[in-house]
């Protein structure tokens, strides 16, 4: 507040306090009635006359003890123009207070993980109850409540790892983001036909049914531009997050239009950082997310969710 708006409050506050003590005495002030009777001595219309009843007194001490109280009030909180009061209390400090006091709380019980490693924390109802918490409060809109994903966003519940699935690989990921780089292929295959041949290779690479003359025609090419990345069978690579292509596990969909889709543009997922968390934090919600990776079932995404791109 600038210093002016806090003097405005302020004589404003003052006069309409004064202005209010003023009208109340005023009011109750008993004029001795000149007629003796229990009337004001007014009369209208010649035989309308108004009686002398004041404030009852209980009522207006009441509203002084009013007035007193709100007078000690503003000058030990800040409440008067920007006077910060006599106790120096804020809503900022005592939200900072609060912070403090859950933060060492918190710190308290993270000390107790601290200690042991993830692997040994994904055994610990206490810790995997606290992950959970966490991933709900910071993992669920893209991951999923159930964790198990969504179109582009990968499903956490099955053992297929795009950047692995040891505790470090975990850690690392929520720490630090991951970000997938798979460039499109459209002009390097000699546009739409050359993808189309593309998709039936790929879907070969997982045993499925596919088209084998145009399987062979995109084999030459697979090996020349995809191998570096996803390997020569299809086995992806962890450290490049370049996923598995001879499995039934699709990030995209395995879809002949989602595989045509993720060759043709590319993808470009992006897992942000979430290093603000902390250590302590993040630890605890990567054994979570590790003590759900037990399917080995292989999730078909179903709802068309917009994810990578
Ligand atoms: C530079 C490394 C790199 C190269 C080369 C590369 N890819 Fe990829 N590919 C990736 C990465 C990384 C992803 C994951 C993208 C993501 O998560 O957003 C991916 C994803 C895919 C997907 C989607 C998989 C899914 O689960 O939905 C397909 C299909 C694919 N690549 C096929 C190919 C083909 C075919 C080629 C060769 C023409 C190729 N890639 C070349 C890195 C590469
Ligand atoms: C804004 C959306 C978003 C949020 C929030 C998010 N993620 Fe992710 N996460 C992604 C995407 C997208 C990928 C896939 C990146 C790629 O294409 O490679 C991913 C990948 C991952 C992976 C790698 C999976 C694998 O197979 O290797 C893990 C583990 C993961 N996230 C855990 C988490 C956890 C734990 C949190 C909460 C702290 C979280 N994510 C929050 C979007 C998100």
């Amino acid at each position: 507040m600038s210093f002016g708006w806090s003097v405005f409050v302020i004589v404003l506050t003052l006069i309409t306090v004064l202005g209010s003590l003023w009208l109340l005495f005023a009011t109750a002030h008993v004029e001795k009635s000149k007629t003796g009777d229990e009337t004001t001595g007014h009369v209208w219309d010649g035989d309308l006359r108004e009686y002398n009843k004041p404030l009852p007194r209980w009522w207006l001490w009441l509203f002084i003890a009013t007035i007193v109280f709100s007078a000690g009030y503003v000058a030990v909180f800040p409440g008067f123009g920007s006077l910060p009061g006599t106790f120096g209390w804020t809503s900022d400090g005592e939200l900072r207070e609060e912070l403090r006091v859950h933060e060492e709380r918190a710190r308290a019980i993270f000390a107790e993980f601290a200690t042991q490693p993830i692997e040994a924390l994904v055994n610990n109802p206490r810790a995997q109850q606290m992950g959970r918490n966490l991933y709900a409060t910071h993992c669920t809109g893209c991951h999923g409540a159930d964790a198990r994903g969504n179109r582009g966003f990968p499903n956490l519940t099955d053992t297929d790892w795009q950047w692995g699935g040891d505790a470090a690989s975990v850690v690392k990921t929520i720490n630090e983001g991951r970000i997938a780089a798979m460039p499109g292929w459209r002009d390097a295959l000699g546009g739409d036909a050359g993808v189309t041949a593309m998709v039936e290779y790929v879907k070969s690479l997982s045993n499925r049914s596919h088209n084998p003359r145009l399987a062979a025609e995109a084999k030459p090419k697979y090996d020349m531009l995809c191998v570096a990345c996803h390997g020569s069978k299809g086995e992806g690579n962890i450290a490049l997050g370049s996923p598995h292509l001879n499995d039934p596990v699709w990030l995209y969909g395995g879809e002949t239009e989602a595989i045509f889709q993720s060759i043709a543009v590319g993808r470009n997922g992006n897992m942000p950082a979430h290093g603000w968390l902390g250590e302590d934090r993040i630890r605890v919600i990567a054994s979570w997310v590790m003590a759900q990776a037990v399917s080995t079932e292989p999730v078909v995404p179903t709802a068309a969710a917009a994810g990578g791109n």
